[in-house]
Protein backbone atom coordinates (compact mmCIF):
# COMPACT_ATOMS: atom_id res chain seq x y z
CA UNK A 1 0.00 0.00 0.00
CA UNK A 2 1.29 3.50 -0.97
CA UNK A 3 2.11 6.21 2.03
CA UNK A 4 2.44 9.70 1.14
CA UNK A 5 5.13 11.70 1.93
CA UNK A 6 3.83 13.86 4.67
CA UNK A 7 2.66 10.61 6.21
CA UNK A 8 6.15 9.00 6.11
CA UNK A 9 7.80 12.28 7.12
CA UNK A 10 5.10 11.86 10.65
CA UNK A 11 5.23 8.14 11.46
CA UNK A 12 7.06 7.29 14.38
CA UNK A 13 6.72 3.88 13.31
CA UNK A 14 10.61 3.13 11.55
CA UNK A 15 12.29 -0.13 9.93
CA UNK A 16 9.09 -1.01 8.44
CA UNK A 17 8.35 -1.48 4.09
CA UNK A 18 6.83 1.46 2.82
CA UNK A 19 6.58 2.33 -0.56
CA UNK A 20 6.25 5.66 -1.81
CA UNK A 21 5.48 7.46 -5.48
CA UNK A 22 5.72 10.78 -6.70
CA UNK A 23 8.19 13.09 -8.95
CA UNK A 24 11.76 13.35 -8.37
CA UNK A 25 12.87 16.58 -7.88
CA UNK A 26 16.70 15.92 -7.62
CA UNK A 27 19.28 13.26 -7.63
CA UNK A 28 22.69 13.54 -6.53
CA UNK A 29 25.39 11.43 -4.87
CA UNK A 30 28.53 9.38 -5.08
CA UNK A 31 29.93 6.09 -6.70
CA UNK A 32 28.90 4.39 -3.44
CA UNK A 33 25.02 5.99 -2.86
CA UNK A 34 22.56 8.22 -4.98
CA UNK A 35 20.34 10.37 -3.14
CA UNK A 36 17.10 10.68 -4.69
CA UNK A 37 14.37 13.85 -3.51
CA UNK A 38 10.56 12.89 -3.75
CA UNK A 39 7.30 15.16 -3.48
CA UNK A 40 4.02 13.67 -3.93
CA UNK A 41 2.68 16.93 -3.26
CA UNK A 42 1.15 16.19 0.02
CA UNK A 43 3.26 18.43 1.40
CA UNK A 44 5.70 21.58 1.07
CA UNK A 45 8.80 18.98 2.01
CA UNK A 46 10.42 15.49 0.10
CA UNK A 47 11.23 12.89 1.52
CA UNK A 48 14.77 11.40 0.68
CA UNK A 49 15.29 7.71 -0.81
CA UNK A 50 18.77 6.37 -0.40
CA UNK A 51 20.38 4.08 -3.34
CA UNK A 52 22.98 2.08 -3.10
CA UNK A 53 25.09 1.01 -6.05
CA UNK A 54 25.28 -2.49 -4.77
CA UNK A 55 21.54 -2.42 -5.33
CA UNK A 56 21.19 0.15 -7.81
CA UNK A 57 24.10 0.39 -10.38
CA UNK A 58 24.74 4.06 -12.01
CA UNK A 59 23.40 2.57 -15.50
CA UNK A 60 20.21 1.55 -13.51
CA UNK A 61 19.01 5.28 -12.27
CA UNK A 62 19.62 7.04 -15.57
CA UNK A 63 15.97 7.93 -16.09
CA UNK A 64 15.73 9.05 -12.46
CA UNK A 65 15.93 12.33 -13.40
CA UNK A 66 14.42 15.64 -12.36
CA UNK A 67 10.77 15.90 -13.41
CA UNK A 68 9.81 11.86 -13.74
CA UNK A 69 7.68 10.12 -11.71
CA UNK A 70 8.84 6.94 -9.86
CA UNK A 71 7.57 4.32 -7.43
CA UNK A 72 9.92 3.57 -4.43
CA UNK A 73 9.63 0.74 -2.28
CA UNK A 74 12.17 0.68 0.63
CA UNK A 75 12.52 0.58 4.79
CA UNK A 76 11.79 3.61 6.30
CA UNK A 77 14.55 4.30 8.57
CA UNK A 78 15.89 7.46 10.61
CA UNK A 79 18.31 9.65 8.45
CA UNK A 80 21.63 10.11 9.11
CA UNK A 81 21.99 12.88 7.52
CA UNK A 82 20.49 16.46 8.67
CA UNK A 83 17.95 18.17 7.47
CA UNK A 84 15.16 15.39 7.62
CA UNK A 85 14.28 13.01 10.31
CA UNK A 86 13.00 10.10 8.09
CA UNK A 87 14.40 8.56 4.77
CA UNK A 88 13.90 5.98 2.73
CA UNK A 89 16.36 2.57 2.49
CA UNK A 90 15.32 1.95 -1.12
CA UNK A 91 15.29 -1.99 -2.29
CA UNK A 92 13.09 -1.12 -5.67
CA UNK A 93 12.89 1.64 -7.90
CA UNK A 94 10.36 2.14 -10.57
CA UNK A 95 10.09 4.75 -13.19
CA UNK A 96 7.03 5.23 -14.16
CA UNK A 97 7.23 8.03 -16.22
CA UNK A 98 10.61 9.29 -17.58
CA UNK A 99 10.99 13.49 -18.16
CA UNK A 100 14.12 14.27 -20.53
CA UNK A 101 15.85 16.49 -18.96
CA UNK A 102 16.87 18.35 -22.35
CA UNK A 103 13.05 19.53 -22.84
CA UNK A 104 11.46 19.44 -19.00
CA UNK A 105 10.68 23.14 -18.92
CA UNK A 106 10.95 23.42 -14.56
CA UNK A 107 14.86 22.85 -14.41
CA UNK A 108 16.47 22.82 -10.89
CA UNK A 109 17.31 26.56 -10.77
CA UNK A 110 14.97 28.88 -9.95
CA UNK A 111 12.34 29.97 -12.73
CA UNK A 112 10.83 33.51 -12.26
CA UNK A 113 7.20 33.87 -11.56
CA UNK A 114 6.97 35.63 -14.53
CA UNK A 115 7.68 32.96 -16.91
CA UNK A 116 5.88 29.94 -15.02
CA UNK A 117 2.89 31.83 -15.51
CA UNK A 118 3.67 30.77 -19.01
CA UNK A 119 3.57 27.60 -18.11
CA UNK A 120 0.77 27.83 -15.91
CA UNK A 121 0.17 24.56 -16.89
CA UNK A 122 3.09 22.75 -15.33
CA UNK A 123 4.07 25.84 -12.21
CA UNK A 124 2.11 23.44 -9.95
CA UNK A 125 4.96 21.07 -9.67
CA UNK A 126 7.08 23.80 -7.68
CA UNK A 127 6.91 24.56 -4.25
CA UNK A 128 6.17 27.80 -4.33
CA UNK A 129 2.63 26.94 -6.42
CA UNK A 130 2.18 23.61 -4.29
CA UNK A 131 2.33 25.74 -1.47
CA UNK A 132 -0.56 28.32 -2.94
CA UNK A 133 -2.65 25.26 -4.12
CA UNK A 134 -2.63 23.85 -0.57
CA UNK A 135 -3.40 26.85 1.08
CA UNK A 136 -6.33 27.80 -1.15
CA UNK A 137 -7.35 24.39 -0.46
CA UNK A 138 -7.82 24.76 2.94
CA UNK A 139 -9.20 28.07 2.58
CA UNK A 140 -12.35 26.90 0.68
CA UNK A 141 -12.74 24.27 2.78
CA UNK A 142 -12.63 26.69 5.82
CA UNK A 143 -14.86 29.04 3.94
CA UNK A 144 -17.84 26.17 3.66
CA UNK A 145 -16.75 25.04 7.51
CA UNK A 146 -17.41 28.70 9.30
CA UNK A 147 -20.64 29.44 7.30
CA UNK A 148 -21.93 25.22 7.87
CA UNK A 149 -20.91 25.99 11.87
CA UNK A 150 -22.68 29.37 12.03
CA UNK A 151 -26.37 27.93 10.23
CA UNK A 152 -25.79 29.47 6.79
CA UNK A 153 -26.92 27.17 3.38
CA UNK A 154 -24.81 26.91 0.64
CA UNK A 155 -26.85 27.99 -2.45
CA UNK A 156 -25.86 27.78 -5.62
CA UNK A 157 -26.71 30.36 -8.20
CA UNK A 158 -26.56 30.33 -12.00
CA UNK A 159 -23.24 31.04 -14.02
CA UNK A 160 -25.48 32.09 -17.46
CA UNK A 161 -28.05 34.63 -16.10
CA UNK A 162 -30.01 37.57 -18.00
CA UNK A 163 -29.14 40.15 -15.83
CA UNK A 164 -26.22 42.63 -14.56
CA UNK A 165 -26.23 42.50 -11.28
CA UNK A 166 -23.97 45.12 -10.43
CA UNK A 167 -25.43 47.39 -13.41
CA UNK A 168 -21.83 48.03 -14.06
CA UNK A 169 -21.76 46.67 -17.81
CA UNK A 170 -18.96 44.37 -17.36
CA UNK A 171 -19.97 41.57 -18.61
CA UNK A 172 -18.96 38.70 -21.01
CA UNK A 173 -21.59 37.80 -23.67
CA UNK A 174 -22.89 34.10 -24.25
CA UNK A 175 -24.25 33.56 -27.38
CA UNK A 176 -24.31 30.74 -30.14
CA UNK A 177 -25.43 33.28 -33.09
CA UNK A 178 -23.35 32.78 -35.62
CA UNK A 179 -20.55 35.59 -35.92
CA UNK A 180 -20.66 36.43 -39.18
CA UNK A 181 -24.31 37.04 -40.19
CA UNK A 182 -26.15 36.81 -37.17
CA UNK A 183 -30.16 37.18 -37.74
CA UNK A 184 -31.15 40.69 -37.64
CA UNK A 185 -34.64 42.43 -37.11
CA UNK A 186 -36.09 44.83 -39.03
CA UNK A 187 -34.23 47.77 -37.75
CA UNK A 188 -30.76 46.00 -38.35
CA UNK A 189 -29.77 45.18 -34.74
CA UNK A 190 -29.19 41.60 -34.15
CA UNK A 191 -32.06 39.24 -33.17
CA UNK A 192 -31.38 37.90 -30.10
CA UNK A 193 -34.79 36.34 -29.78
CA UNK A 194 -33.49 33.89 -31.79
CA UNK A 195 -30.81 32.98 -29.96
CA UNK A 196 -29.95 30.00 -27.72
CA UNK A 197 -32.34 31.62 -24.70
CA UNK A 198 -34.30 33.53 -26.94
CA UNK A 199 -32.57 36.85 -25.24
CA UNK A 200 -29.45 38.03 -24.41
CA UNK A 201 -27.60 36.19 -22.03
CA UNK A 202 -23.99 36.85 -20.44
CA UNK A 203 -22.00 35.34 -17.77
CA UNK A 204 -22.89 36.11 -14.36
CA UNK A 205 -20.64 39.29 -12.22
CA UNK A 206 -22.37 38.26 -9.27
CA UNK A 207 -24.64 35.95 -7.51
CA UNK A 208 -25.66 38.71 -5.24
CA UNK A 209 -29.22 39.13 -6.97
CA UNK A 210 -30.17 35.63 -6.69
CA UNK A 211 -28.64 34.86 -3.03
CA UNK A 212 -30.94 37.94 -2.00
CA UNK A 213 -34.29 35.83 -3.26
CA UNK A 214 -32.67 32.71 -1.09
CA UNK A 215 -32.40 34.82 1.88
CA UNK A 216 -35.35 35.95 1.80
CA UNK A 217 -36.85 32.01 2.09
CA UNK A 218 -33.72 30.64 3.99
CA UNK A 219 -32.04 33.43 6.49
CA UNK A 220 -28.89 33.04 6.09
CA UNK A 221 -27.01 31.75 2.97
CA UNK A 222 -23.84 32.29 1.33
CA UNK A 223 -22.85 31.61 -2.69
CA UNK A 224 -19.40 30.50 -3.27
CA UNK A 225 -18.84 29.91 -7.56
CA UNK A 226 -16.79 31.46 -10.40
CA UNK A 227 -17.51 35.60 -11.81
CA UNK A 228 -16.69 37.26 -14.37
CA UNK A 229 -15.70 40.52 -15.18
CA UNK A 230 -14.95 41.99 -18.71
CA UNK A 231 -13.21 44.77 -16.94
CA UNK A 232 -9.34 45.47 -19.10
CA UNK A 233 -8.03 46.04 -15.72
CA UNK A 234 -4.30 44.58 -15.87
CA UNK A 235 -3.32 45.15 -12.48
CA UNK A 236 -1.79 42.35 -9.77
CA UNK A 237 -5.02 42.57 -8.32
CA UNK A 238 -8.29 42.01 -11.05
CA UNK A 239 -8.71 39.02 -13.01
CA UNK A 240 -11.36 38.02 -15.86
CA UNK A 241 -13.01 34.95 -13.81
CA UNK A 242 -12.40 34.93 -10.03
CA UNK A 243 -14.31 33.56 -7.75
CA UNK A 244 -16.34 35.34 -4.84
CA UNK A 245 -18.26 34.27 -2.06
CA UNK A 246 -21.45 36.09 -0.84
CA UNK A 247 -23.06 35.76 2.15
CA UNK A 248 -26.70 37.28 2.46
CA UNK A 249 -28.63 37.67 5.53
CA UNK A 250 -32.29 37.85 5.90
CA UNK A 251 -33.08 40.98 9.27
CA UNK A 252 -28.90 41.96 9.13
CA UNK A 253 -28.22 45.60 9.39
CA UNK A 254 -25.01 47.35 8.68
CA UNK A 255 -23.44 46.61 11.81
CA UNK A 256 -24.03 43.09 12.17
CA UNK A 257 -22.85 42.81 8.31
CA UNK A 258 -19.28 44.71 9.30
CA UNK A 259 -19.05 42.17 12.43
CA UNK A 260 -19.52 39.12 10.09
CA UNK A 261 -17.29 40.05 7.90
CA UNK A 262 -14.68 40.85 10.58
CA UNK A 263 -15.50 37.59 12.20
CA UNK A 264 -15.14 35.38 9.24
CA UNK A 265 -12.17 37.23 7.83
CA UNK A 266 -10.40 36.55 11.00
CA UNK A 267 -11.47 33.18 11.01
CA UNK A 268 -10.18 32.23 8.07
CA UNK A 269 -6.63 33.47 8.38
CA UNK A 270 -6.02 32.31 11.89
CA UNK A 271 -7.48 28.87 10.08
CA UNK A 272 -5.01 29.66 7.58
CA UNK A 273 -2.01 29.44 10.29
CA UNK A 274 -3.52 26.73 12.09
CA UNK A 275 -3.66 24.03 8.97
CA UNK A 276 -0.92 25.34 6.79
CA UNK A 277 2.11 25.93 8.81
CA UNK A 278 4.64 24.72 6.75
CA UNK A 279 3.48 26.27 3.40
CA UNK A 280 3.16 29.84 5.12
CA UNK A 281 6.34 29.07 6.54
CA UNK A 282 7.92 28.22 3.25
CA UNK A 283 6.16 31.20 1.54
CA UNK A 284 7.30 33.55 4.22
CA UNK A 285 11.21 32.36 4.13
CA UNK A 286 10.95 32.36 0.39
CA UNK A 287 9.54 35.81 -0.70
CA UNK A 288 7.83 37.70 1.93
CA UNK A 289 9.65 38.06 5.30
CA UNK A 290 6.88 39.70 7.10
CA UNK A 291 4.60 37.30 5.89
CA UNK A 292 3.61 35.37 9.13
CA UNK A 293 3.53 38.55 11.30
CA UNK A 294 0.90 40.45 8.40
CA UNK A 295 -0.96 37.60 8.94
CA UNK A 296 -1.17 37.29 13.30
CA UNK A 297 -1.41 41.86 12.74
CA UNK A 298 -5.10 40.67 11.29
CA UNK A 299 -6.22 37.82 13.35
CA UNK A 300 -5.17 39.70 16.56
CA UNK A 301 -6.49 43.61 16.16
CA UNK A 302 -10.19 45.00 15.44
CA UNK A 303 -10.87 46.04 12.05
CA UNK A 304 -10.92 50.29 12.02
CA UNK A 305 -14.48 51.32 11.24
CA UNK A 306 -14.76 54.92 9.77
CA UNK A 307 -17.19 56.74 7.31
CA UNK A 308 -16.15 57.39 3.86
CA UNK A 309 -16.53 61.23 4.24
CA UNK A 310 -13.90 60.83 7.07
CA UNK A 311 -11.44 58.40 5.26
CA UNK A 312 -11.32 61.33 2.51
CA UNK A 313 -10.53 63.90 5.40
CA UNK A 314 -7.60 61.75 6.68
CA UNK A 315 -6.64 61.52 2.70
CA UNK A 316 -6.79 65.66 2.18
CA UNK A 317 -4.21 65.95 5.22
CA UNK A 318 -2.12 63.25 4.08
CA UNK A 319 1.62 64.49 3.63
CA UNK A 320 2.12 61.63 1.13
CA UNK A 321 1.41 62.64 -2.70
CA UNK A 322 -1.10 60.57 -4.70
CA UNK A 323 -1.15 59.96 -8.22
CA UNK A 324 -4.87 60.57 -8.53
CA UNK A 325 -6.44 63.28 -6.44
CA UNK A 326 -8.92 62.70 -3.56
CA UNK A 327 -12.13 64.69 -3.28
CA UNK A 328 -15.26 63.63 -1.79
CA UNK A 329 -17.50 62.08 -4.46
CA UNK A 330 -14.53 60.36 -5.90
CA UNK A 331 -13.96 56.91 -5.85
CA UNK A 332 -11.08 55.73 -3.52
CA UNK A 333 -8.33 54.25 -5.70
CA UNK A 334 -5.95 51.51 -4.27
CA UNK A 335 -2.88 53.73 -3.38
CA UNK A 336 -5.46 55.89 -1.17
CA UNK A 337 -7.14 52.25 -0.17
CA UNK A 338 -3.39 51.49 1.31
CA UNK A 339 -2.34 54.54 2.76
CA UNK A 340 -5.51 54.24 5.34
CA UNK A 341 -4.59 50.62 5.58
CA UNK A 342 -0.44 50.35 5.79
CA UNK A 343 0.31 54.38 6.77
CA UNK A 344 -2.56 55.50 8.98
CA UNK A 345 -4.42 53.00 11.06
CA UNK A 346 -1.62 50.00 10.70
CA UNK A 347 -4.66 47.84 11.14
CA UNK A 348 -7.59 46.40 8.33
CA UNK A 349 -10.33 49.07 7.43
CA UNK A 350 -14.18 48.96 7.34
CA UNK A 351 -15.47 52.03 5.08
CA UNK A 352 -18.83 52.88 5.03
CA UNK A 353 -21.31 55.57 4.10
CA UNK A 354 -20.14 55.97 0.56
CA UNK A 355 -22.28 58.73 -2.00
CA UNK A 356 -24.53 56.94 -3.72
CA UNK A 357 -23.31 58.18 -6.84
CA UNK A 358 -20.44 55.63 -6.69
CA UNK A 359 -21.90 52.29 -5.57
CA UNK A 360 -24.62 49.59 -7.38
CA UNK A 361 -28.20 50.59 -7.12
CA UNK A 362 -29.52 47.64 -4.64
CA UNK A 363 -27.36 49.61 -1.60
CA UNK A 364 -29.95 51.03 1.49
CA UNK A 365 -29.94 55.06 1.56
CA UNK A 366 -28.58 57.21 4.48
CA UNK A 367 -31.05 59.22 6.02
CA UNK A 368 -29.25 62.24 4.62
CA UNK A 369 -29.96 61.19 0.90
CA UNK A 370 -26.29 61.64 -0.19
CA UNK A 371 -24.64 58.27 0.99
CA UNK A 372 -25.38 54.63 0.77
CA UNK A 373 -25.16 51.85 3.67
CA UNK A 374 -22.00 50.39 1.63
CA UNK A 375 -18.91 48.92 3.44
CA UNK A 376 -15.85 47.98 1.82
CA UNK A 377 -13.02 45.91 4.07
CA UNK A 378 -9.76 47.11 3.23
CA UNK A 379 -6.66 44.90 3.98
CA UNK A 380 -2.89 45.43 3.64
CA UNK A 381 -0.93 44.93 0.76
CA UNK A 382 -4.63 44.10 -1.03
CA UNK A 383 -6.93 47.32 -0.67
CA UNK A 384 -10.49 46.25 -1.04
CA UNK A 385 -11.06 42.36 0.00
CA UNK A 386 -14.99 42.74 0.67
CA UNK A 387 -17.61 45.18 -0.76
CA UNK A 388 -20.86 44.92 0.58
CA UNK A 389 -24.33 46.75 2.21
CA UNK A 390 -27.45 46.85 3.47
CA UNK A 391 -29.75 46.27 0.72
CA UNK A 392 -32.51 48.72 0.00
CA UNK A 393 -35.77 46.73 1.45
CA UNK A 394 -38.60 49.66 0.31
CA UNK A 395 -39.51 48.92 -3.01
CA UNK A 396 -40.49 52.28 -4.22
CA UNK A 397 -36.72 54.03 -2.96
CA UNK A 398 -35.38 50.49 -4.71
CA UNK A 399 -37.53 51.07 -8.49
CA UNK A 400 -36.54 55.30 -7.71
CA UNK A 401 -33.06 54.41 -7.26
CA UNK A 402 -33.19 52.05 -10.61
CA UNK A 403 -34.84 54.78 -12.42
CA UNK A 404 -31.64 57.33 -11.66
CA UNK A 405 -29.07 54.94 -12.58
CA UNK A 406 -31.01 53.67 -15.93
CA UNK A 407 -30.99 49.92 -14.84
CA UNK A 408 -34.44 48.20 -16.47
CA UNK A 409 -36.96 47.56 -13.78
CA UNK A 410 -38.65 45.17 -16.37
CA UNK A 411 -35.32 42.71 -16.45
CA UNK A 412 -35.16 42.78 -12.78
CA UNK A 413 -39.08 42.35 -12.21
CA UNK A 414 -38.01 38.54 -10.13
CA UNK A 415 -35.81 40.85 -7.69
CA UNK A 416 -38.32 43.29 -7.75
CA UNK A 417 -40.82 40.45 -5.98
CA UNK A 418 -38.19 40.28 -3.22
CA UNK A 419 -39.46 43.81 -1.95
CA UNK A 420 -43.37 43.43 -3.31
CA UNK A 421 -43.91 40.01 -0.73
CA UNK A 422 -42.93 39.96 2.61
CA UNK A 423 -39.71 42.57 2.64
CA UNK A 424 -37.11 42.77 5.13
CA UNK A 425 -33.75 44.43 6.28
CA UNK A 426 -31.15 42.43 4.88
CA UNK A 427 -27.36 42.80 4.47
CA UNK A 428 -24.50 40.68 2.59
CA UNK A 429 -21.15 41.06 0.89
CA UNK A 430 -18.60 39.92 -1.74
CA UNK A 431 -14.98 38.65 -0.82
CA UNK A 432 -12.93 37.95 -3.73
CA UNK A 433 -11.36 34.34 -3.24
CA UNK A 434 -8.29 34.95 -4.63
CA UNK A 435 -7.83 38.45 -3.25
CA UNK A 436 -8.10 36.30 0.03
CA UNK A 437 -5.46 33.89 -1.48
CA UNK A 438 -3.09 36.46 -2.43
CA UNK A 439 -3.31 38.48 1.10
CA UNK A 440 -3.06 34.94 3.02
CA UNK A 441 0.15 33.49 0.84
CA UNK A 442 1.76 37.42 0.71
CA UNK A 443 1.98 36.69 -3.29
CA UNK A 444 2.49 39.60 -5.10
CA UNK A 445 0.46 38.96 -8.22
CA UNK A 446 -3.41 37.62 -8.08
CA UNK A 447 -2.50 35.69 -11.59
CA UNK A 448 -0.47 33.66 -9.28
CA UNK A 449 -2.86 32.32 -7.11
CA UNK A 450 -5.55 30.55 -9.41
CA UNK A 451 -4.28 27.61 -11.17
CA UNK A 452 -5.45 29.11 -14.44
CA UNK A 453 -5.54 32.85 -14.75
CA UNK A 454 -7.91 34.67 -17.24
CA UNK A 455 -6.84 38.17 -18.04
CA UNK A 456 -7.03 40.81 -21.24
CA UNK A 457 -4.78 38.41 -23.75
CA UNK A 458 -4.76 35.44 -22.28
CA UNK A 459 -6.83 32.40 -22.31
CA UNK A 460 -4.47 29.62 -23.18
CA UNK A 461 -4.64 26.62 -21.48
O1 LIG B 1 -17.27 45.03 -4.80
P1 LIG B 1 -17.86 44.00 -5.70
O2 LIG B 1 -18.01 44.35 -7.14
O3 LIG B 1 -19.26 43.61 -5.05
C1 LIG B 1 -20.18 42.75 -5.56
O4 LIG B 1 -20.04 42.09 -6.56
C2 LIG B 1 -21.38 42.58 -4.69
N1 LIG B 1 -22.45 41.96 -5.49
C3 LIG B 1 -21.02 41.75 -3.49
C4 LIG B 1 -22.17 41.56 -2.54
O5 LIG B 1 -22.51 42.52 -1.83
N2 LIG B 1 -22.75 40.39 -2.50
O6 LIG B 1 -16.98 42.68 -5.62
C5 LIG B 1 -16.79 42.03 -4.38
C6 LIG B 1 -15.35 41.60 -4.22
C7 LIG B 1 -14.35 42.75 -4.22
O7 LIG B 1 -14.25 43.34 -2.94
C8 LIG B 1 -13.07 42.03 -4.60
O8 LIG B 1 -12.50 41.35 -3.49
C9 LIG B 1 -13.57 40.98 -5.57
O9 LIG B 1 -14.95 40.78 -5.31
N3 LIG B 1 -13.39 41.39 -6.97
C10 LIG B 1 -12.43 40.92 -7.78
N4 LIG B 1 -11.43 40.04 -7.57
C11 LIG B 1 -10.62 39.77 -8.60
N5 LIG B 1 -10.73 40.31 -9.83
C12 LIG B 1 -11.71 41.21 -10.09
N6 LIG B 1 -11.84 41.72 -11.33
C13 LIG B 1 -12.62 41.55 -9.03
N7 LIG B 1 -13.69 42.37 -8.94
C14 LIG B 1 -14.15 42.26 -7.69
MG1 LIG C 1 -16.36 46.85 -4.81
Amino acid sequence: KRSTVQSLLASQELDREVLVKGWVRSRRGNKYVQFIIVNDGSTIHTIQAVASAELFPEESLKDVANGASVAIRGQLVASQGKGQAVEVQALEITVLGKADPETYPLQKKATSLEHLREIAHLRPRTNTFGAVLRIRHALAFGIHQYFNDHGFFYVHTPIITGSDAEGAGQMFRVTTLPPEHPPRTADGSVDFSQDFFGKQTNLTVSGQLEGELAAMALGSVYTFGPTFRAENSNTARHLAEFWMIEPEVAFNELAENMDLAEDFLQYLVRYALERCADDLQFLNDQYDQELLSRLRSVTDNAFQRLTYTEAVEILKAAKQKFEFPVDWGTDLQSEHERYLVEKHFQKPVILTSYPKEIKAFYMKLDDDGRTVRAMDVLFPGIGEIIGGSQREEDYDKLLARMAEMHVPADELDWYLDTRRFGTVPHAGFGLGFERLVLFVTGMGNIRDVIPFPRYPKNAAF
